[in-house]
């Protein structure tokens, strides 16, 4: 029973709380295994992923045969690396009743702690080793609370009350909604490949993150009614809540790609819009590719194959899906659709550390709005201004997040880009742009182990020591007033 205890478990205290694992432990209560899969510890999220546990890539399989309802199945299966011994895997999930669970095939115990939201597979995976866990489930999307604002977090459900194929499914995982309806590692310092297969009605269309690389239409048959099956390749790692997926009848528009990506390779760019969307909601999407080309040119190479917009009708925030930014009726501007697709390389490209460093994100992508503006030709001063002014009117606080609450209030929007342009006044526009632009391209990430799966991941403290590096410690100094001072510093 004791061949499970590894040396992790013997150095980290916090896992043994538990017996050991045994033979015996698929009858003993769920929380003893639990107690063995130490979580990532994010300071926010304390109980999201498994140390040591790096998913390479997950083949997701997902079937929705009525959209519009919280009906689905699926069947993943993720490539698990283990960086230290772990004694078994532990994977974040809400979804439905898992069935089967298999490693590299064959069929392995597993628990699934419905409470905790985590799905386990009893089986050891040395350091080192690599496992191919597939899960298979169907039922109900789990539910999960937004930390602010009053909807469910992960998947979607756009009813279609009449019945006229009009009902439509997305995801809106940030910052861990993605569990909701795939089994993942879930947490942003953890990114992988996908490769995600759909298969819906016939008529209905349905979109990923990635390159579409498949689409098979079956007939019906006496087991199964008639199915559209297509299949998108995201080649480079993402982020979990940052995986777009829209099921619906949208129509998609295609425009001229542009020259964006690693050396000037094209990006392909196609947007998704519901029936009926009217022009006005149309127009700011039409300059997706003036947009793009701005914010490269700020920086540097845009990190994905393809980009646009899917557009949804319900009122929520927008978000900045992997290379198809995901777009409320009510968010469609050129202001907003400027800040999703600058999260592009803020988020989706350079990786938060600790969701409690969520202000990186929100700050870069909101500076990017000035840039726009400024671009246009338009008075910036009225927008420092205001952003100065909503600081002073609603408080502040320092720019690390210290509730769930906190990661998406003005703090982190506006005086994280009041933080940018305080350091832009302090050093001037040419340092401000080199810096930007070595930010944007990883230059404050540590070296990764593995440099080749393009992992950026960067905290409050690699922002800092890379602001020292580059700028100097003066530099350093302005942007740590602004991140640590309980105070509103002077406006700049
Ligand atoms: N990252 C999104 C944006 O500013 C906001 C997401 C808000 N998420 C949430 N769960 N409330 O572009
Ligand atoms: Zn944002």
């Amino acid at each position: 029973a004791g061949l499970l205890l590894t040396g992790s478990l013997l150095t980290d205290p916090p896992l043994l709380t538990g017996p050991l694992l045994s033979a015996a432990a698929q009858t003993t209560p769920a929380a003893a295994p639990a107690a063995q899969a130490r979580p990532v510890g994010d300071t926010l999220y304390p109980t999201l992923g498994q140390a040591g546990l790096d998913a390479v890539h997950y083949d997701v399989h997902l079937s929705v045969t009525q959209p519009g309802t919280r009906a689905l199945s699926g069947d993943v299966t993720a490539l698990l690396r283990a960086t230290r011994d772990l004694p078994l895997i532990s994977l974040d999930f809400l979804g439905p009743a898992v069935t089967v669970a298999l490693w590299n095939g064959q069929p392995v115990p597993f628990r699934q702690d419905h409470t905790a939201g985590k799905l386990l597979v009893l089986r050891a995976l040395p350091a080192g080793q690599e496992a191919r866990v597939t899960l298979r489930y169907a039922g109900v999307a789990g539910v999960l609370p937004d930390p602010v604002f009053p909807f469910t977090l992960g998947w979607q459900a756009v009813p279609d009350p009449l019945n006229v194929g009009g009902g439509a499914n997305f995801a809106f995982s940030e910052p861990d909604g993605a569990r909701t309806f795939i089994p993942v590692n879930d947490h942003p310092s953890d990114p992988a490949t996908f490769t995600v297969t759909l298969t819906v009605p016939p008529g209905t269309a349905a979109v990923a993150s990635g390159q579409r690389v498949r689409v098979t239409d079956t007939p019906a048959s006496p087991d199964r009614p008639a199915a559209h099956t297509v299949t998108f390749d995201q080649t480079r790692p993402i982020p979990t809540y940052t995986l777009a997926v829209h099921i619906g009848p949208l129509e998609a528009v295609d425009r001229p790609p542009v020259n964006v990506g690693p050396g000037g390779a094209p990006v392909a760019l196609r947007d998704y819009f519901p029936p009926g969307t009217p022009d006005t909601v149309r127009a700011p999407y039409r300059r997706t590719g003036e947009i793009l080309t701005f914010l490269s040119d700020w920086f540097g190479p845009y990190p994905f194959r393809t980009y646009g917009s899917a557009v949804v009708t319900p009122r929520l925030p927008a978000l900045e899906t992997a290379g198809l930014s995901t777009m409320p009726v009510t968010s469609s501007s050129d202001r907003v659709l400027v800040h999703e697709t600058a999260h592009q390389w803020f988020g989706n490209s350079v990786l938060l550390r600790d969701w409690s460093d969520v202000w990186l994100n929100e700050s870069f992508a909101t500076y990017a709005e000035l840039l726009w503006q400024e671009h246009q030709g338009q008075n910036t001063q009225a927008l420092t201004d205001a952003w100065y002014a909503t600081l002073q009117r609603r408080g502040t606080r320092p720019l690390v997040a210290a509730t769930p609450a906190e990661m998406f209030d003005s703090t982190a929007y506006q005086r994280g880009a009041l933080a940018l342009h305080a350091l832009r006044r302090q050093v001037g526009d040419d340092s401000f742009r080199t810096f930007l632009r070595g930010y944007a391209q990883g230059g404050a990430a540590t070296p990764s182990a593995a440099p080749e799966r393009a992992a950026q991941v960067v905290g409050t403290g690699d922002l800092l020591a890379y602001t020292r590096r580059t700028l100097g410690e003066q530099a350093e100094r302005v942007l740590r007033d602004w991140v640590q001072s309980s105070a509103l510093p002077p406006a700049p």
